[in-house]
């Protein structure tokens, strides 16, 4: 039976955490802080579970260099969750903000000035002519977030602005050219995922389109970096909402982290009424999706998974600890390892065929085919088989693309990634001898 220093783990998420981080948790479960109680067990309304909060918070927003205008929240729904929060959210101050245009408009200073009748008449008319959510649609995770905006308003309000397989043989695996983006004027966000998990198609750095124009207006960005995030340095102010499941590179499944800016939250963005929502045909966001609900709360609107904050807690404390120079540390170190990764695979073109192109490989989920000798299933068969006897498991593919995905989150240790590494050669030096033994 291996043991956890036996094996590397690639799998996609959930992920592999340090094991450090699990051993601590694994005493605070049983007893936290000599209390006699678990971390789980102990309410989420006590003093020790606001200080997981806020250390969590404070130690994300060093590590990442978050401004003080933004604030963290942890939400519960996972990714998926946000697909549709973030529709609610943004759609809702979209409304805001139109609302305060048209008063002005009006000649109102403030709603009950107005003539209610009027402002929801000119809000409608708003809303049916100008209302577009951007979608980035560059692998399987945006499309799903597409989707799901096309569910809850209508696809009527969607507008994809980019769909990766018109120019990659209708599949993911390139990101068009920013000169073709079809951006809508004053999108109520422009939506993309920086890291799909499941094509391996990653954004090299944040698009230059998505910057302020030459009058310093900028459209609102944002960003799934559910499966990237904590790996690179990112522009935080160019965002106004970054999210992310913690199962791959912040810790357990069970909560979402939304990095927020505080404009998009009272006093400067109270979302509309339920009531006025209705009237204009709009959704009415579930309350446990209001941003503004739980940061409100402090992210304590209802139980939240303390267990789980800690875990993300402990893992940033440890590349606090690690990384002196915070996330530009662990940056280099990615990169590392997915260059160690990639090179091993380019060196032998007949046997590994990279999925995505050059110019957006993923640094984090390096999907790859093993061609050799033309036996695609086989050689992957025996790939995956003779990777799992030397303790690297998880690597098969997502099941909706196959092949073979090597995810190279923060936990795998650049002597499990140049583990891979050597397999990768092993493998290729005997490849043609392992398939044709097959048949
Ligand atoms: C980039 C990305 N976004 C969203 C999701 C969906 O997350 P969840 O399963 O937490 O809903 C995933 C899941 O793997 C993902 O990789």
């Amino acid at each position: 039976m291996p043991s956890r220093a036996d094996i590397t783990y690639f799998g996609a998420g959930p992920a592999l955490l340090p094991t450090p981080v699990l051993a601590h948790a694994a005493e605070a479960l049983l007893n936290y802080k000599d209390t006699g109680l678990g971390i789980a067990e102990h309410s989420h309304r006590s003093q020790y579970a606001a200080d997981i909060i806020n250390q969590a918070k404070a130690d994300l927003a060093t590590y990442l260099d978050i401004p003080d205008d933004y604030e963290v929240l942890f939400m519960q729904g996972g990714g998926s969750g946000e697909f549709s929060a973030t529709v609610y959210n943004l759609v809702g101050a979209w409304v805001a903000r139109k609302k305060v245009e048209i008063l002005k408009q009006m000649g109102a200073q403030s709603e009950e000035g107005a003539d209610s009748e009027e402002l929801v008449s000119r809000l409608k008319k708003a809303v049916d002519t100008d209302l577009k959510l951007d979608y980035l649609v560059t692998g399987g995770w945006s499309l799903k977030a597409y989707q799901e905006a096309g569910r809850l308003l209508g696809p009527e309000y969607t507008n994809l602005a980019v769909d990766s397989r018109t120019v990659n043989d209708g599949k993911f695996g390139k990101i068009p050219d920013e000169s073709a983006w079809k951006l809508s004027k004053e999108a109520a966000m422009v939506y993309y995922c920086d890291n799909e998990t499941v094509d391996g198609v990653e954004f090299p750095e944040f698009p230059k389109s998505l910057g302020p124009d030459s009058n310093g207006v900028a459209p609102i960005v944002v960003a799934d970096m559910s499966s990237n995030i904590l790996s690179r340095r990112i522009p935080v102010e160019t965002f106004s909402v970054i999210f992310f499941g913690a199962q791959k590179n912040l810790g357990s499944t069970g909560v979402t982290v939304v990095i927020i800016k505080k404009n998009l939250l009272p006093p400067a963005c109270p979302q509309p009424s339920p009531a006025l929502l209705r009237k204009l045909g709009l959704p009415v966001p579930p309350v446990i999706f209001s941003y503004e609900t739980i940061a409100k709360n402090n992210s304590l609107y209802n139980t939240l998974s303390i267990f789980d904050v800690f875990i993300a807690g402990q893992v940033l404390k440890q590349l606090l600890t690690t990384f002196p120079d915070k996330v530009d540390g662990q940056q280099a170190v990615a990169n590392q390892k997915a260059e160690a990764i990639y090179s091993a695979l380019e060196a032998y073109p007949n046997i590994y065929k990279i999925v995505p192109d050059k110019s957006v490989r993923s640094r984090m989920n390096i999907c790859f085919r093993v061609t050799a000798g033309g036996d695609t299933a086989g050689a992957e068969a025996k790939f995956l088989q003779g990777a799992t006897a030397q303790g690297l498991t998880g690597l098969k593919g997502h099941r909706s693309v196959g092949g073979i995905r090597a995810s190279n989150y923060n936990s795998i240790p650049l002597a499990g990634a140049l583990k891979l590494v050597d397999f990768i050669e092993k493998f290729a030096q005997m490849a043609p001898d392992i398939v044709l033994a097959a048949k």
